[in-house]
């Protein structure tokens, strides 16, 4: 494809942008007095406001107009016709394959199956560990996709936990984040799943093997009780046997699923273990019931691509380096989290799908923290500090854990802060309200900030798999927009290939000679530390 920025319909949104640089979002809601009715999608009971992002009609339709230029309706035919559109690793894409109900593939119902007489047996105590006990708690070890999904959900769907077992993550290289879980842990009533797609991940596999220790000190070297608190989900079944974990115990999933579209595959175990078999399905409903709006909805009503459209216009045009997302919800808190993973890896490339450095600018850094938290940390920034900042709010309609006076107090401040961010406060209404003159520039606020406020009905499994779905083909429509490969991502490499090379350094005595003056320096300076300190305990 030619480059797609010296395309006619991005020359004409350069110039659209141009002219509508200087429009103040008190203007555009000024003139248009519908703009609520005209700029908000529903899909059942999920509403989604974009009036306060800064467009006008003709913007969506020149955003339309480039939508379909770089053809995302053939794009999005061929990953559902299982053509390889990963193509650096020769994959399809098929992470929507594993919520199509009675459509999706013998082997995924299959092990759909397996997972459903897993949970009922541990939920019912049918399953025992090496000693007799009951399972209460069980670990996931995994990292990045194999963590932050399943950690968002299970940590989203509180409210429906089942009562028999606890869950715990466990992600972080740092044998703090092990040690910590495991000290109130009895191995006897413990189950450990390991989550891994490849597994072959250090961080995983070094929790995993260490895990594994802390039970054997319990139980012996008896590898048909270590099966009796371990499984496994992953691409890779026979290293995962390998390690012990008993074939039954293993799930696999396809190498088509990208390890950040991974919750509904096997690596959603923890969850089907936190809110039941029965939760988990109704979570692959939600996602289904996106899938189908993504592919049957036409472009102008097509969540996903209008919410993709939007990020695109304020990247590209506007100049907007960063995506908030703030989740008016405690329960919705590692949200951010997993979207900076399913966003930042996928789309975060500088080298489009013909092998061609591109010269736009590509996926903004996504952050983000629940409300009212963030309003007392960085909220100053976004209404006074003068950079772009869009937002998207995400509101649930319905409390999971009413408490009286709660709820309201915080839908409140989720709409106060959107209005804030988007219309300010003019110096004129500031003086009008009796400010010293002194003060007046510091009390004013300029607004125009954009954002989109998606609201669900209540955070319950299907609304929360809608959500993710939602997100997930947002992305895909961005790596269309970008002419990217969203399904990749060699970027994480290097480092891991670098580790593997110091950990032999950091840990013997080999030379640092051929290293640069600051990881040579580094290594020699940690190991006289460690030395030191080793030499004094
Ligand atoms: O960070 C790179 C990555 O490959 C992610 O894409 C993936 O989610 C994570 O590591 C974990 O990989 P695995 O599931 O194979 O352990």
């Amino acid at each position: 494809m030619k480059k797609i920025n010296n395309s006619a319909a991005w020359q004409k949104l350069t110039q659209h942008a141009e002219r509508l640089r200087d429009r103040h979002l008190r203007d555009l809601f000024a003139e248009d007095r519908e703009r609520f009715q005209g700029f908000s999608l529903t899909h059942g009971d999920l509403l989604v406001d974009f009036s306060k992002q800064r467009i006008e009609q003709s913007t969506l339709n020149l955003l339309h107009e480039f939508a379909e230029f770089v053809g995302w309706q053939a794009w999005r035919e061929q990953m559902y016709a299982g053509e390889a559109i990963n193509h650096t690793e020769g994959r399809s894409v098929g992470h929507w394959r594993l919520r199509a109900g009675s459509g999706a593939p013998s082997e995924v119902q299959e092990v759909l199956d397996r997972m459903a007489r897993f949970c009922n047996e541990v939920h019912s105590g049918v399953w025992r560990g090496y000693s007799g006990k009951p399972i209460t708690d069980v670990v996931n070890l995994g990292i990045g996709g194999s963590d932050l999904g399943p950690r968002m959900v299970v940590q989203a769907l509180a409210a429906h936990w089942r009562k028999e077992v606890r869950i715990h993550f466990v992600a972080n290289l740092d044998g703090a984040d092990l040690a910590l879980a495991l000290q109130n842990l009895d191995p006897a009533s413990t189950l450990f799943v390991v989550a891994s797609k490849t597994f072959t991940t250090q961080e995983t596999m070094t929790n995993a093997r260490t895990a594994r220790d802390w039970l054997m000190q319990k139980i012996g070297d008896d590898s048909r009780s270590v099966s009796r608190h371990f499984a496994a989900a992953s691409c890779n079944t026979e290293s995962a046997e390998a390690f012990g974990i008993a074939p039954e115990n293993v799930f696999p999933f396809a190498d088509w699923v990208g390890g950040r579209f991974s919750l509904c595959s096997s690596v959603g175990l923890s969850i089907a273990l936190a809110i039941g078999f029965d939760g988990f399905e109704r979570l692959l409903a939600g996602a289904r019931n996106m899938d189908e709006h993504f592919l049957s909805a036409p472009a102008s009503e097509n969540i996903p691509l209008v919410l993709a459209l939007l990020g695109f216009w304020n990247g590209n045009f506007l100049g907007a380096r960063s995506q908030a997302i703030f989740p008016y919800s405690h329960s919705l808190r590692l949200l951010p989290a997993y979207l900076q993973q399913l966003e930042m890896e996928s789309n975060g490339k500088r080298v489009d799908r013909d092998g061609e450095r591109v010269d736009y600018v590509t996926n903004p850094v996504i952050w983000g923290e629940s409300g009212t938290n963030g309003q007392h940390s960085f909220f100053q920034l976004l209404h006074q500090g003068g950079e772009l900042l869009p937002s998207d709010f995400i509101v649930i309609t319905k409390p999971d854990f009413p408490l009286p006076g709660h709820h309201e107090a915080l839908l409140a401040n989720c709409l106060a802060q959107s209005s804030a961010l988007a219309f300010g406060k003019s110096e004129t209404e500031v003086r009008s309200e009796g400010v010293s003159e002194a003060l007046i520039a510091y009390r004013s606020f300029p607004g125009n900030q954009p954002s989109t406020t998606i609201v669900l009905s209540s955070l319950d499994p299907f609304s929360l798999g809608q959500l993710i779905a939602l997100y997930e083909h947002k992305v895909f429509c961005l790596g269309v927009l970008w002419n990217l490969n969203s399904f990749d991502q060699w970027g994480v490499e290097l480092g891991k290939q670098l580790a593997g090379r110091l950990l032999p350094l950091i840990s013997g005595g080999s030379p640092t000679d051929g290293y640069d003056s600051s990881t040579g320096g580094m290594i020699e300076h940690l190991k006289g530390l460690r030395s030191a300190n080793s030499s004094c305990s």
